[in-house]
């Protein structure tokens, strides 16, 4: 048994690691989260106290973060400001913590000689032509679009040169778009989920057509575990389940599922720079350490989602309001 300290856990995709993890391998994880506006305590509700100790804390706090790290095996790092639209509208916090915190938090492991796991996005190669028949791969340039994405690129270049540099012992992976439980109702999916269970329409930016790459975060959870225990020190490993849809045939599915009308939506502002398409070959993943996707079918993962949803009212109504007060500002 190891201990693991998981940056970021209280929020979306670090929640459901941490319920991954928790179920399915001995580690005891430390959670390090801020509790900022994305993060939940109630996300890692019900979970054995024996296994899991959560720490309300920055991960730019360099006191802290050593002294957290001395009693950690491994990082898996996933601490983030994580929304392009409010990165649009507020850069500065994305510079401190995707930034500074992932410098704070390489510089720690680097010095305790710390196993490293970064968690990254695919946005950081930009974006794809509807049309491109390549995919984004391992070695696919950095060309980011957003002040997220480019504080994403930022850190992720920081933990390559501190690999080389410092000889830190780091993996890296970036993933497509997740979706599952615990998802803030600022993202798409519950977004549109949260807005037909209040009786209004699904809202799609511009004409609809951009692509994303979906994947269920249970399966990004087996990449991450499988790249922390086989992955290459100093490697990048791309996550992608082949879910490429467009933003309209997601919202007709949500619909459909939830009994309404396929075509009940409406067309809003569109986002700026708003990326095309992303798609994500995760060869390199499948075939170097055998890691493949659980869960294939997008209707019936986004069933499952939607009944999360209608069950945990009491989870997401405190953030709606808020949510959509911050749209409704924008024209989105
Ligand atoms: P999220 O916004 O739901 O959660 C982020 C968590 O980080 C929250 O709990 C928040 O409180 C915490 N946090 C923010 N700033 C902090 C700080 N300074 N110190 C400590 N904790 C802090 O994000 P998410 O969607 O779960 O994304 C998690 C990670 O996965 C991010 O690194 C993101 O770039 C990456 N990622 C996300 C997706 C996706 O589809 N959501 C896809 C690929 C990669
Ligand atoms: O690709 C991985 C990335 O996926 C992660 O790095 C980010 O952290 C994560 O937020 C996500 O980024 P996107 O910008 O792709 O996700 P978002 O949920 O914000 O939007 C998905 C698509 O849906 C995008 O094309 C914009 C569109 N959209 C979004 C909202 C909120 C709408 O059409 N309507 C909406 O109401």
């Amino acid at each position: 048994m190891s201990s693991l300290l998981v940056t970021g856990g209280a929020g979306f995709i670090g929640s459901n690691f941490v319920r991954f993890v928790i179920d399915n391998t001995d580690h005891h994880v430390t959670v390090l989260d801020k509790l900022t506006y994305a993060g939940h305590r109630e996300s890692l509700a019900g979970l054995d106290p024996q296994r899991l100790t959560f720490v309300q804390g920055d991960i730019c706090d360099a006191p802290l973060v050593n002294q957290l790290m001395e009693q950690a095996d491994a990082v898996v790092h996933y601490a983030a400001e994580s929304h392009n639209d409010n990165s649009l509208n507020d850069p500065r916090p994305f510079l401190d913590t995707n930034v500074i915190g992932t410098y704070t938090l390489i510089e720690a492991a680097r010095k305790l000689g710390k196993r490293f796991h970064h968690i990254s996005t695919d946005e950081v190669y930009g974006d794809l032509e509807l049309d491109d028949p390549e995919r984004f791969s391992e070695s696919t340039p950095y060309n980011p679009s957003s002040p997220y994405s480019s504080t994403k690129a930022a850190s992720d270049l920081l933990v390559r040169a501190w690999v080389r540099s410092f000889g830190l012992q780091a993996t890296l992976s970036n993933c497509s778009n997740n979706y599952g439980p615990y998802q803030h109702v600022e993202k798409f999916i519950p977004r549109q989920i949260t807005e037909i269970i209040d009786g209004r329409r699904p809202k799609l930016y511009g004409k609809g057509e951009n692509v994303r790459d979906w994947i269920h975060a249970d399966d990004h959870s087996s990449a991450v575990l499988t790249i922390l225990e086989r992955g290459e020190i100093g490697e990048t490993y791309l996550i992608g389940a082949d879910g490429e849809k467009n933003n309209r045939d997601v919202v007709e599915t949500i619909l459909t599922v939830m009994g309404k009308d396929s075509q009940d939506f409406e067309h809003v502002a569109d986002r700026a720079g708003h990326d095309m398409r992303y798609a994500i070959d995760s060869t390199r993943l499948r075939t170097e350490l055998g890691w493949e996707p659980r869960f294939t079918d997008f209707s019936e993962g986004i069933a499952r989602t939607i009944q999360w949803y209608q069950d945990n009212e009491a989870w997401w109504r405190p953030q709606k309001d808020a949510t959509e007060a911050f749209y409704a500002a924008r024209g989105h």
